[in-house]
């Protein structure tokens, strides 16, 4: 499987923030928003990524990730010249998925939790085994503000629908999603909404016309935010800030997560260390490097 990650998008919401700077690039916490969406594909083991960019921020990212190969992986990028939606980076991703599945991500989603990753993986084996699509549901109390789902008990979805007045289930849809290659084909015949965006809940309601899209639910272990607010970015700040400092263990700490998966090795990840050695973030790196094991 590979992954698009999305990292266009105006940020409308955070202005004036986002009126120069790119949403993905601003720190949450001691890391770019763009590491956590990026760690988690690579925690279930997907190495081959594809990153959706605005054009003014193509050489941002290539400074900041490079092709990937220092941290064992191959790390490409698709320009889209205008915010056309959510579904584009399908259509912009054709080539490079070729004939394999994909795990779709949005940039600005920040998730946490126990086991998050077999959770995925679960989800993840099953696209690839059977085809078809997987979102995951998480209770809201305002689930009108969100892509809300409706489901039956074996996790097959009922209804989605976008931004409902008389919501039919508390479940928003996160952004997260797993897609057998035939989305990319959905995709080019998305036609525009009302607001003028490719709107990805018509990929996923094609899917679940056919029976073929199932949710799983993101229990009330698991934190998920939506970081494209003034005020969920300051709470996803928040959040990883007394994690870490509880935990002493980073989150969404990609040069880690590459080492113990086994795709760099102690000298490389050392040399990533040094060139940072100066912050909190260098020297837990070389804190991993130099554990026993
Ligand atoms: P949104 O949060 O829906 O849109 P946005 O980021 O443009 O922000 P705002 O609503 O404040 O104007 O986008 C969800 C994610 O998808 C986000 O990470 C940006 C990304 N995105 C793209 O990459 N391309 C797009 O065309 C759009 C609309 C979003």
């Amino acid at each position: 499987m590979k992954s698009i990650i999305l990292a266009g998008g105006s940020g409308t919401r955070l202005y004036p923030v986002t009126r120069i700077v790119n949403k993905h690039l601003l720190p949450v916490y001691n890391k770019p928003m763009i590491y956590y969406p990026l760690s988690l594909v690579m925690l279930i083991g997907i190495r081959e990524i594809l990153l959706v960019v605005n054009p003014q921020d193509l050489e941002a990212y290539r400074g900041l990730l490079k092709d990937g190969s220092h941290l064992g992986m191959s790390i490409s990028y698709a320009v889209q010249k205008e915010p056309r939606g959510l579904a584009e980076g399908l259509i912009l991703g054709e080539n490079f998925v070729g004939d394999e599945n994909i795990c779709y991500v949005l940039g600005d989603n920040i998730f946490f939790g126990h086991d998050l990753p077999k959770i995925l993986v679960e989800a993840k084996e099953e696209v690839e085994r059977k085809g078809g699509a997987h979102i995951f549901g998480y209770y809201v109390k305002d689930p009108e503000r969100f892509g809300v789902v409706e489901f039956d008990r074996e996790g097959n979805v009922i209804s989605l629908e976008e931004k409902p007045k008389n919501p039919k289930s508390h479940y928003a849809v996160v952004g997260l999603y797993f897609y057998d290659r035939e989305a990319v084909e959905i995709a080019k015949r998305v036609k525009p909404s009302d607001r003028g965006e490719l709107e990805i809940t018509f990929v996923n309601e094609e899917y679940r016309k056919k029976g073929k899209l199932k949710v799983k639910i993101l229990g009330r272990g698991f934190a998920w935010f939506d970081a494209g607010t003034h005020d969920s970015f300051l709470e996803a700040g928040e959040f990883v800030a007394t994690i870490e400092k509880k935990t002493g263990l980073m989150i969404g700490c990609i040069e880690e997560i590459a080492y113990r998966n086994g795709w760099i090795n102690k000298e490389q990840l050392k040399k990533l260390a040094r060139s940072m050695e100066k912050t909190e973030y260098g020297k837990y790196l070389l804190r991993v490097a130099e554990e026993e094991g």
